[in-house]
């Protein structure tokens, strides 16, 4: 794994040198990192042992990959310098909605540009990352791309056409399922449980049936139709759930976030 350089060291670049070192693709001594004037850097590198630099010309010295882990808003207001430095740099952005082109006008001498999606399970290395490049990767490029990503949970490449859309889905959808849980435990109080023992029911329920899901390859579909027998308790629950267009519901709030993350992009 080639040397790579952090520029930001929040939760995002937190999440990927945690992944990187704990599945022994990178030493320490590979990674290197570079915060604005607060202290997330220097907990970072005093966490993990990677590099602290102090100047960009440090962060870049000897590294051909350079991760953009800052807020956003923080691109318009980039150090020159810090441009200029990443030219002919395999530049790999986690920015929310700063689109390729928009990249490009930062990074304009890069080798290439990688835009990611990721979602906030990547804390735990349960992410789910969607990406997608300016021009086609190189294979190194690519295995780089693959390595750094998989460190925080899975990757699928879109076309960018398709990140609002992604986003709307993996990059939300973690607030809309946390949003289903404590709804599932509000439902758990409202039928006689207590708050404590309907958390940890709602919370066991997802979390053994996402990993059903995940561990067999089933449609969930299939295994709702498993546990569902004529006439019985799950399916007099599901024709509430029919009746109440719970599925129209979630096209309309993928729609929604998809919407905004278009704003956001053109913006
Ligand atoms: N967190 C997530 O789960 C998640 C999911 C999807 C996408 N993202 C994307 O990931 C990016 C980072 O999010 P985050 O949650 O990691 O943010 P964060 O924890 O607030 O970290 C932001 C980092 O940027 C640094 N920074 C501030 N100003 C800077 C500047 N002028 N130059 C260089 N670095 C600067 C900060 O350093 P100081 O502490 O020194 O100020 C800090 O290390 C965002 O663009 C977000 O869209 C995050």
């Amino acid at each position: 794994m080639p040397k790579i350089a952090f520029i930001g060291a929040g939760n995002m670049a937190s999440a990927i040198v945690t992944g990187l070192l704990a599945q022994n693709v990178c030493a320490p001594a590979d990674l290197a990192c570079l915060g604005g004037a607060g202290a997330s850097a220097q907990k970072l590198a005093g966490r993990t042992g990677i590099r602290l630099a102090s100047t960009p010309e440090s962060l870049l010295a000897d590294t051909d990959i350079v991760v953009v882990a800052f807020k956003p808003q923080h691109l318009a207001a980039l150090d020159p310098q810090l441009a200029a430095l990443c030219a002919g740099k395999l530049v790999i952005s986690v920015l929310a909605a700063k689109t390729l082109a928009r990249l490009a006008t930062a990074f304009p001498a890069a080798r290439n540009i990688v835009r990611t999606m990721p979602n906030t399970p990547s804390a735990i290395g349960a992410g789910m990352t969607g990406w997608c490049a300016l021009a086609p990767l190189a294979d190194a490029d690519r295995a780089t791309v693959l390595t750094l990503l998989r460190a925080i949970g899975r990757e699928v490449e879109v076309p960018e056409a398709q990140i609002e859309a992604l986003m709307g889905v993996s990059g939300c959808g973690p607030a809309f399922v946390f949003e289903f849980t404590a709804a599932l435990r509000e439902a758990g109080v409202a039928a006689g449980l207590d708050r404590d023992t309907a958390q940890m029911l709602a919370v066991q329920t997802l979390l053994g049936s996402a990993r059903l899901m995940a561990e067999t390859g089933t449609e969930p579909e299939t295994l709702r139709n498993q546990v569902t027998s004529p006439n019985g308790t799950t399916f007099a629950g599901l024709k509430r759930m029919e009746a109440r267009q719970f599925r129209d519901i979630l096209v309309e709030t993928v729609q929604a976030a998809k919407a905004r993350a278009e704003e956001l992009a053109q913006g």
